[in-house]
C-alpha cells in the first residue's frame, strides 16, 4: 500500500458534487477547468451529467462525437482515449450525452458497476495533473462512479439557509459512500456561487460554514481538511451568457468579474496542488493511511 510520504501526489482528480440542482457544478467544473488550462496546466473535464451541459459549454455537440461517457461506460471495447477531445490547449473533454441517463439502468447488473469509470480512465489519468467530473444533481450510480474515481469533492453552493441544510445531508452521503468504495475520498472545498458577498444572509452563512470546517478539524470526518474557497464567485450574468455560445467566460468574456473569480480560483486550486506536491501530501493523509487495499490499489496514483 502507497503511504502518503512515498511520492508526491501527481494529480488533483476532483468531483463537482451536489444534488441539489442549479447551483453552479457545471459553471464551476468548465470555467475552473479552463482557467488551469490557461496556466499551462494539463486539465481534462469529465462530463458524468447526461444533460451534457458542461460538453455543450465547452462548444461539443455531443451528437458530433463518435463516442462519449455513456460508451466508455457500457462498451467494453471503447478505451477513455477514443472517447477524449481536446478542446483547447492543455484542455481534453470527455463529453456527456442524453443516453448516459440509460447507464444507470444498463449496468445494474454489472459487477463492480460502482467502479468502471476508474478502470476505464486509470490508462490516461497520467495525463493530467487536474482532473475535473461534472455530476449529475443526483445521488445515483454516475456519481458512486465519479466518488470512486476522485480522492477530492468540491462542493458548489450558494449561501442560503436552505444550502446549508443540503450541504450536511451531502457530507453525510459523501462519508457514507467513503465507507463503502471510496476511503481515500476527501471533501475539500465549498464553491460558493452566485455569490452576493453585501448580504447580511450571505455573510453570516459563510461564517457559519467556516465554523463549521474549523470545528471538523480534529475529527476524522471526510471533510475535515475541507474549506470555503476564496474567492467566492460573483452572480455575473456573463457566466449565464457564455453556455449558449458554446464557450468558456475566459473565451466569452475574458476581463467579467466571473472571469476575474475563476481565474484567481483557479490560482488557489494550483497553487494548493503545488503546496501538496511540496509537501509529498495527499489531500488528507490521514485516509490515505488507513484505506482499505481494495480500493488504494485500484486508485490511479496521484
Ligand atoms: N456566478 C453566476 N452568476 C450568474 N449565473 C450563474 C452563475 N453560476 C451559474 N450561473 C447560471 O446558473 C444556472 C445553473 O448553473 P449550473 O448549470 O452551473 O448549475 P448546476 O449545478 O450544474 O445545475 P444542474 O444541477 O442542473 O447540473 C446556469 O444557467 C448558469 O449559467
Ligand atoms: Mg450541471
Amino acid at each position: 500500500m502507497t503511504t502518503a510520504r512515498d511520492a508526491a501526489p501527481k494529480r488533483r482528480t476532483i468531483a463537482l458534487m451536489n444534488q441539489k440542482g442549479g447551483v453552479g457544478k457545471t459553471t464551476t467544473a468548465v470555467n475552473l477547468a479552463a482557467a488551469i488550462a490557461a496556466q499551462g496546466r494539463r486539465v481534462c473535464l469529465i462530463d458524468l451529467d447526461p444533460q451534457a451541459h458542461a460538453s455543450l459549454h465547452v462548444g461539443v455537440d455531443p451528437a458530433t462525437c463518435a463516442h462519449t461517457v455513456y460508451d466508455l461506460l457500457v462498451d467494453d471495447d471503447v478505451r477513455a482515449s477514443d472517447v477524449r477531445r481536446t478542446v483547447a490547449e492543455h484542455l481534453d473533454v470527455i463529453p456527456a450525452e442524453v443516453d448516459l441517463a440509460a447507464a444507470e439502468t444498463e449496468l445494474a447488473s454489472v459487477p463492480d458497476r460502482q467502479r468502471i469509470l476508474l478502470r476505464k480512465l486509470a490508462p490516461i489519468a497520467a495525463d493530467y495533473e487536474f482532473i475535473f467530473i461534472d455530476c449529475p444533481p443526483s445521488l445515483g450510480l454516475l456519481t458512486v462512479n465519479a466518488l470512486s474515481f476522485a480522492r477530492e469533492v468540491f462542493v458548489p453552493m450558494q449561501a442560503h439557509f436552505l444550502a446549508l441544510q443540503g450541504v450536511s445531508k451531502l457530507l453525510e452521503t459523501v462519508g457514507m459512500v467513503c465507507r463503502s468504495v471510496n476511503p481515500s475520498l476527501c471533501v475539500t472545498g465549498i464553491v460558493l456561487c452566485m455569490h452576493e458577498a453585501n448580504t447580511t444572509l450571505a455573510k453570516e452563512i459563510v461564517a457559519d460554514l467556516d465554523a463549521f470546517f474549523e470545528a471538523a478539524r480534529d475529527t476524522d470526518v471526510p471533510w475535515r481538511t475541507c474549506r470555503v474557497l476564496r474567492p467566492a464567485i460573483r452572480r455575473n450574468i456573463k457566466l449565464a451568457e457564455a453556455p449558449s455560445f458554446g464557450k468558456t467566460v475566459l473565451e466569452y468574456e475574458p476581463w467579467c468579474p466571473g472571469a476575474l473569480d475563476y481565474r484567481k480560483l483557479a490560482e488557489r486550486v494550483i497553487r494548493d496542488f503545488d503546496a501538496m506536491r511540496e509537501r509529498r501530501e495527499a489531500p488528507a493523509i490521514e485516509t490515505v493511511r488507513t484505506a482499505r487495499p481494495i480500493v488504494t490499489d485500484d486508485v490511479p496514483a496521484t
